[in-house]
């Protein structure tokens, strides 16, 4: 699997609004900016052509674009978040989605899903049941990339906001995860990187073409990550974290 492109979108003056459950106070926009110039900056470095979206003041989260399309090689799934504030998010998605995607399919409600519970291991798919991802949603998703020719299951996860909050496939087997999912039946066989519990928010690392983007301030995962053969790029995103939000949540690779 190489990825060639992503998109992302700019951080919006409302960020400050965001949902945040982490207790780590009010993001600083202008730092916020600063930060996210250097995830562009990273992408572009692991060789991708970003696609950088405008601000959209109407959508605090807006700048977490991972969570309104799930993006396979074979289609485009736009999704319906699950938070109320962010299911306006998708609304210029599919014009965007469209400029590279021939296959566009949408998850409509009652199922709620958001693309953070999705995590892509091959042609096989695991999605998260969580508060912004409902069974009707994960069923849809299901059926859509069955008819599509790839496979998915349903993961149940707890106290966290996404699936991969807690775990990330670093492609070649190699699975970053926390303890609670090194016991799960369907990633026993998979080579677990651990992150240990105090270093949680760091199992939000992301693959792209061979490096492996990690959080700042995270010297055990880093070093497991490391350990493992992979070239790594030290982002600081502390902004974004104020927001629940990691280093995947910030763009859609295709
Ligand atoms: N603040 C990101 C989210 O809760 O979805």
């Amino acid at each position: 699997m190489q990825f060639t492109k992503a998109i992302v979108r700019i951080p919006c003056e409302r960020m400050t609004e965001g949902l945040s459950s982490s207790g780590f106070g009010k993001p600083d926009y202008s730092k916020a900016i600063m930060q996210h110039e250097k995830y562009v900056q990273a992408l572009e470095d692991c060789g991708l052509e970003v696609i950088v979206l405008p601000p959209d003041n109407d959508f605090p989260d807006s700048t977490f674009v991972e969570d309104t399309a799930l993006l396979t090689p074979a289609l485009a799934v736009i999704t319906l978040p699950g938070a109320p504030s962010r299911k306006g998010e998708i609304r210029d998605m599919q014009s965007i989605i469209g400029r590279f995607y021939n296959h566009i399919e949408f998850i409509r409600a009652p199922g709620t899903l958001e693309a953070g519970d999705v995590m892509m291991v091959g042609s096989h798919f695991f999605i998260g049941l969580s508060e912004r991802t409902n069974t009707d949603g994960a069923g849809q998703l299901i059926s859509i990339l069955e008819q599509y020719g790839m496979t998915a299951s349903v993961v149940e996860i707890a106290d966290m906001l996404h699936l991969k909050s807690g775990v990330s496939y670093l492609e070649n087997e190699n699975l970053l995860a926390t303890k609670y999912f090194h016991e799960l039946a369907e990633f026993r066989k998979m080579n677990i990187i651990p992150v240990p519990e105090h270093e949680g928010y760091a199992a939000n690392s992301l693959w792209i073409n061979g490096s492996v983007l990690v959080p700042e301030g995270y010297p055990e995962t880093l070093e497991n990550i490391s350990n493992a053969g992979y070239e790594t790029i030290i982002l600081d995103v502390s902004e974004f974290r104020k927001l629940d939000g990691g280093v995947s949540c910030l763009s859609l690779r295709f």
